[in-house]
């Protein structure tokens, strides 16, 4: 039995913030955002939506292109840093918004690499046959926890839900491999304190180690090479941490996912919007091989090689 992706949605707030609005705000530059990060607009979330109405809508999609009910999903994994409150959970209000009543429901919290997480984890399930459908969701709405007098940081981030139905699919196809892992020590780098706090070079530093490493780590744990590589979907935190993760598998750019020029940092949301936006321009094709990877707070990291198709 193997586990794959049968149904994808998104959803991002309808307020763009373009670096030209930020530039009355603070003492920053298009220029600068664009070079150092390669964010040109984000999409912010007003004060009455939080993270559950961005998680239901993109939950909604995932459904309805997966073609089934919500009574047929087992269990919802929810990865955000940013739950409407500490409990009840995210997953657990989707689940009542959904009327997904025969699902078991938890949020999970592993900041941007989250949503790497929530689908090794439904992948567990699906191939033990312990369960048909896992709905995986990465949300955040990282605007509220943005310090906006700190220009280091205000300029990164948006808003977002990405979302997924996991299920099982045909032999040879589905995930292939994946890894996971957790650097504790690094938890100082990136952290929230009422607002968030980041030490931008060490971050930038683990992050273009750790992406390139775990991208390599999960082609040659399925058995195959750089070549074989179709497309590369990385965290979309900055365009110089993309690019050397491409760098590093030699990948020519339009083998790459991008979308931070639209979203910004999404964190937990920003691979499952890219997967969707990518397959709604066809950049993505059956039995393409992709590799999605992330990595963030924790620190964490996490990275899937997965054939594509049901
Ligand atoms: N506008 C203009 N200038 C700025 C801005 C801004 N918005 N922000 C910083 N600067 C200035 C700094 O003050 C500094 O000026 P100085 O040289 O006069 O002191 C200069 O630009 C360089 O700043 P650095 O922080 O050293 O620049 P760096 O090359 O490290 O780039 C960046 C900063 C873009 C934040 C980079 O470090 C980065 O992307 N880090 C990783 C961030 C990330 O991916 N975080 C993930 C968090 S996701 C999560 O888990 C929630």
């Amino acid at each position: 039995m193997n586990a794959g992706l049968i149904g994808g949605g998104k959803f991002v707030p309808p307020h763009i913030l373009t670096n030209e609005d930020l530039e009355k705000r603070m003492d920053t530059s298009d220029e600068w955002i664009r070079t150092m990060t390669g964010i040109e607009e984000r999409h912010i979330a007003d004060d009455d939506m939080d993270t559950s109405h961005m998680a239901y809508q993109a939950a909604v999609n995932a459904i309805e292109d997966a073609g089934i009910t919500a009574e047929e999903i087992d269990l919802i994994l929810v990865a955000t840093v940013t739950p409407d409150r500490p409990f009840p959970s995210v997953a657990t209000m989707l689940q009542e918004q959904l009327g997904a009543k025969n699902a078991a429901a938890m949020d999970l919290s592993a900041a941007c690499a989250g949503f790497m997480y929530g689908l090794v984890t439904a992948k567990q399930f699906i191939e033990t046959n312990t369960y048909q459908n896992v709905l995986v969701v990465g949300v955040e709405k990282l605007s509220k926890i943005t310090d906006w007098e700190d220009r280091n940081t205000a300029v990164l981030f948006g808003d977002g839900a990405g979302a997924a139905i996991v299920g099982a699919v045909s032999e040879g196809r589905g995930i292939l491999s994946f890894e996971l892992g957790a650097d504790g020590s690094g938890g100082k780098h990136l952290y929230q304190d009422d607002k968030l706090v980041m030490n931008g070079r060490e971050v930038f530093k683990f992050a273009v180690r750790q992406m390139g490493e775990s991208a390599v780590n999960v082609i040659e744990k399925a058995g195959l090479s750089k070549e074989d590589v179709d497309y590369l979907i990385p965290h979309q935190a900055n365009i110089r941490i993309m690019e050397a993760s491409r760098e590093r598998l030699e990948l020519p750019i339009e083998k790459m996912s991008k979308t931070i020029q639209k979203y910004g940092n999404t964190s937990a949301a920003s691979i499952p919007i890219s997967l969707v936006d990518d397959l709604a321009e066809g950049k993505i094709k059956d039995d393409d091989v992709l590799v999605f990877v992330g990595f963030g707070g924790g620190l964490t990291w996490g990275a899937v090689c997965m054939r594509w198709g049901k």
